[in-house]
């Protein structure tokens, strides 16, 4: 994994399930820096240009958005996923986007990644209903989902303005949530540590 350590900062890849202008899941994604302490940053990887995977175009040079989307992955210490649900399930643009950053199957940059899932929907199960498909798939990869109370946020477009995430429970659940993330990225730090010095 990437190495998150106070010098460096501590790096989170936020990945919206949703690629449509409006997005909601986009939008909780870009609420989030103000709730990371100082030496945590998040960017946003945009799905857009992902193509449809296709194992004839993998391999060593895969399509420039793959490529993007995997060193992406690679360089951040964490990942945030927020998405909807559709038809009770994750939308393909996500199971897609982990599918290209899965290969080499178990030796991807997805693996040992520390992930945090959040679901949100205009609906009042908050996109729950995707959780566990999205668990599912990140730990076919090896990648470590965070294991905790669900982050599911129910009517979300009531809850927010302009763009932002701004209902103060909502802000505090994903806090919690995000400090659960740091840690877990702690603690693989520290055995990664006490695996070199026994070594
Ligand atoms: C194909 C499709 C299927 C959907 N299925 C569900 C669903 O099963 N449950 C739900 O809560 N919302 C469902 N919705 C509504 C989405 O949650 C809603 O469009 C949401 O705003 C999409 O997320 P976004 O705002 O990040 O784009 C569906 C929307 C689409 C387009």
């Amino acid at each position: 994994m990437a190495h998150g350590t106070s010098a460096t900062g501590i790096r989170l890849l936020g990945i919206s399930g949703s690629i449509r202008r409006n997005s909601n899941c986009t939008a909780v994604l870009r609420s989030l820096q103000p709730l990371l302490p100082a030496p945590a940053t998040i960017e946003l990887f945009a799905l857009d240009d992902v193509p449809i995977y296709n194992a004839d175009l993998d391999g060593d040079a895969p399509p420039a958005a793959v490529a993007r989307l995997k060193d992406a992955i690679a360089q951040a210490d964490g990942l945030v996923l927020c998405s909807p649900e559709y038809n009770y399930g994750m939308p393909g643009v996500l199971k897609n986007a982990i599918d290209w950053a899965s290969r080499p199957g178990f030796a991807s940059p997805l693996k040992g990644k520390p992930a945090l899932v959040i679901t949100a929907s205009p609906g009042t199960a908050g996109g729950v209903r995707a959780q566990a498909q999205i668990r599912d798939a990140l730990a076919a990869t090896l990648a470590r989902p965070v294991v905790r109370q669900h982050v599911a946020i129910a009517n979300v477009n009531a809850r927010l303005r302009d763009g932002q995430l701004v209902d103060e429970a909502t802000l505090d659940f994903v806090r919690a949530a995000l400090a659960d993330l740091l840690e877990e990225i702690a603690l693989l730090d520290k055995a990664a540590l006490g695996a070199a010095v026994r070594r």
